[in-house]
């Protein structure tokens, strides 16, 4: 019989009227029963966290830090059973999800670590005329109720990125995790209580009603809107918001850019894993490869060779380097996108089909620019290998696209490198790396229709926390 999941509001596990069976993207076997949270739910969790922003805000900074650090701990304790639940609900392979749980710990760690440094600073009034004679300086206040609306792709580590860092600023949260992926975010419930989070400072509700996001969109009391998610939905929050602060972390065509002269032994099996770890439903993921032609067609072969030893299987297999994608649905739009390609004219190198639900890791050469496959976010095991002239034209492709979240170039040639980390139209470029590289504390986010905002804990408190000036006359 599978598990009945309940909603957390108020510091209780609360049970919605109605109930929605969760399925196995690998299998398609039921997993569980989720509540499916109604109006009447949302409106109490954001209640119940407008009430407790007066606890919050007036925690002092070490127990906001020592919550934190209970939960990372806790989560180190549990981490296996961790890992499990991100394999079993988003169909992530063991070995990958570990390293999301590993990632979230130093996350809700380095969470715990700003807590204690939310200084402002002193502001020297007398450069103004007029501004003589008095004391200034700025503090940092919690916004106060945070709405948090988090995909499937990181189930745990998302999260951490947004409660985290609103927790160690001193606000609440309201957390709507994705439909699919409910169970890491009620697992962090369930350390958030017992590491003696303050009632209604976390309340998690689940479901898959579009009401639930509208309502913490459009409430007074949500002071801020945290999502990670498509450009359109996101663009619908922006929208929406009015006076709200809105962080939005969109979707990217992420491209990398390869020199001549680089060690292709280092280089591909990277860009490799950069274009199928959880099979590229990532927003970083290399969707697009630019390769200076006089190395592309080793680049190629190479390339594919390593591919095809990418073994597949259930995501609790400890073999298993990629497994289902998300749900069928999106298997087959991935699919339909490299045959449209296809009839483009690109050329498929290998993959190309799907075998026990699993898109086989593919890799497509001469894809035109307006395929979509290139043009716009595959979120699938899709990766595009096209030949440059030369690494200013790498440049120019890169920067053809809607999106700009991150980017990658491999070169030995430091004038380039710095040429390139002038001109890519990116939030974040990676130099001799893949435009997949991220740790938890770098600041992270896009610019055009890649996002607003920049999380990376620090950064993610600067956006949940007001800048206030106090100016003392003497
Ligand atoms: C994302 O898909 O936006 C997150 C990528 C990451 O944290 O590695």
């Amino acid at each position: 019989m599978p598990m009945k999941k309940t909603c957390f509001i108020g510091g209780e596990w609360v049970p919605a009227s109605a109930h929605a069976p969760l399925f196995s993207p690998c299998t398609g076997q039921e997993i569980a029963q989720i509540s499916q949270a109604d109006s009447s739910l949302v409106e109490k969790a954001i209640a119940a966290a407008h009430e407790a922003t007066a606890v919050m805000r007036r925690l002092p900074a070490y127990q906001r830090s020592f919550l934190l650090e209970k939960i990372s701990i806790l989560m180190n304790e549990r981490l296996e059973e961790a890992a499990r639940i991100i394999a079993i609900e988003a169909g992530k392979p063991i070995k990958t999800a570990r390293g999301e749980v590993i990632r979230t710990i130093q996350t809700y760690k380095f969470a715990a670590e700003e807590a204690k440094r939310l200084h402002g600073e002193t502001v020297p009034l007398d450069a103004a005329i007029g501004g003589e004679g008095r004391l200034a300086y700025t503090v940092r206040e919690p916004l106060g109720v945070i709405g948090a609306i988090t995909p499937f792709n990181f189930p745990m580590n998302l999260v951490a990125h947004k409660v985290g860092p609103a927790l160690a600023a001193g606000n609440t949260v309201v957390l709507k995790p994705a439909s699919q992926t409910p169970l890491s975010a009620l697992f962090l419930a369930e350390l958030a209580e017992q590491a003696g989070v303050p009632a209604g400072a976390l309340n998690v509700i689940t479901g898959s009603g579009a009401s639930v996001g509208d309502k913490i969109v459009s409430d007074p009391r949500v002071r801020a809107v945290t999502f990670t998610g498509s450009p359109s939905v996101g663009l619908d929050i922006r929208n929406r918001a009015g006076m709200k602060r809105v962080t939005l972390e969109l979707g990217s065509n992420s491209a990398v850019i390869v020199d001549r002269d680089v060690q292709l032994n280092d280089v591909i099996p990277r860009c490799v894993f950069g274009a199928f770890a959880y099979s590229g439903q990532v927003c970083i993921s290399v969707q697009r490869i630019y390769v200076v032609k006089e190395i592309y067609h080793d680049f190629v072969q190479q390339f594919v060779e390593h591919t095809r030893a990418l073994r597949g299987g259930d995501s609790l297999s400890e073999d298993a380097d990629y497994s289902a994608m998300i749900n069928p649905r999106e298997t087959e739009r991935a699919m339909a996108w490299i045959h449209e390609a296809l009839q483009q004219g690109a050329r498929l190198e290998c993959g190309g089909q799907i075998v026990d639900r699993m898109l086989q890791p593919t890799v497509l050469t001469g894809v035109p620019a307006d395929a979509k496959v290139s043009c716009q976010e595959v979120f699938g095991p899709v990766v595009l290998i096209n030949p440059v002239e030369s690494v200013r034209q790498g440049i120019t492709l890169v920067n053809d696209s809607r999106y700009g979240l991150q980017a990658g170039v491999y070169t030995n040639n430091l004038s380039l490198a710095l040429e390139a980390a002038e001109e890519l139209r990116v939030g974040g470029v990676m130099v001799n790396d893949i435009p997949t590289f991220r740790v938890d504390h770098m600041p992270y986010g896009g610019v055009k229709e890649s996002g607003l905002g920049r999380e990376g804990v620090k950064y993610a408190i600067e956006e949940m926390t007001e800048l206030k000036l106090v100016a003392i006359k003497r």
